[in-house]
């Protein structure tokens, strides 16, 4: 991952379409405490990094005493092609934060790396987001 901003356009990209995220307010919705995302291990040491949908999605317009099943999504390491691999990436993240971050997951980047910090403590704002995901789909030749 070269720059800051590659690896956030990365990540955008791969959890978009590892989690089935909806453009814009998925990825906005995502944060660091209580979070959606987090990386598990199995028995045997393989990584994963689990996704958990949240309650008010499900439960918009929904019963209170319906049962909530909480939509859950687990992606794996891509070992043929590691600058695809989301865990990867995910890490990368989570190494490069400020030591002081907000509690939006997505932060903007720098453009260029101070020492091991990546990013602002300034979370991207909906609008870039959306840019984001959409340029991405254009690259992709997605609609
Ligand atoms: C790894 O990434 C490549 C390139 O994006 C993709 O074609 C392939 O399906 C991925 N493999 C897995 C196991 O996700």
């Amino acid at each position: 991952m070269d720059t800051p901003q590659l690896l956030l356009d990365t990540l955008v990209y791969l959890l978009g379409l590892n989690f089935a995220l909806r453009a814009g307010n998925d990825h906005k919705n995502l944060r660091w405490t209580n979070p959606q995302l987090s990386l598990v291990s199995s028995k045997t040491g393989e990584e994963s990094l689990r996704y958990t949908e949240d309650i008010s999605k499900t439960n918009q317009g929904g019963l209170k005493s319906r049962k909530i099943k909480r939509k859950v999504v687990f992606a794996f390491p891509n070992t043929t092609e590691p600058r695809r691999c989301l865990i990867r990436c995910y890490k990368l993240d989570v190494q490069h934060c400020p030591q002081r971050k907000p509690d939006a997951f997505y932060l903007r980047p720098l453009t260029k790396p101070k020492g091991d910090v990546w990013f602002t403590s300034t979370p991207v704002g909906i609008n870039t987001l959306r840019d984001t995901v959409g340029r991405l789909c254009a690259k992709a030749g997605l609609p």
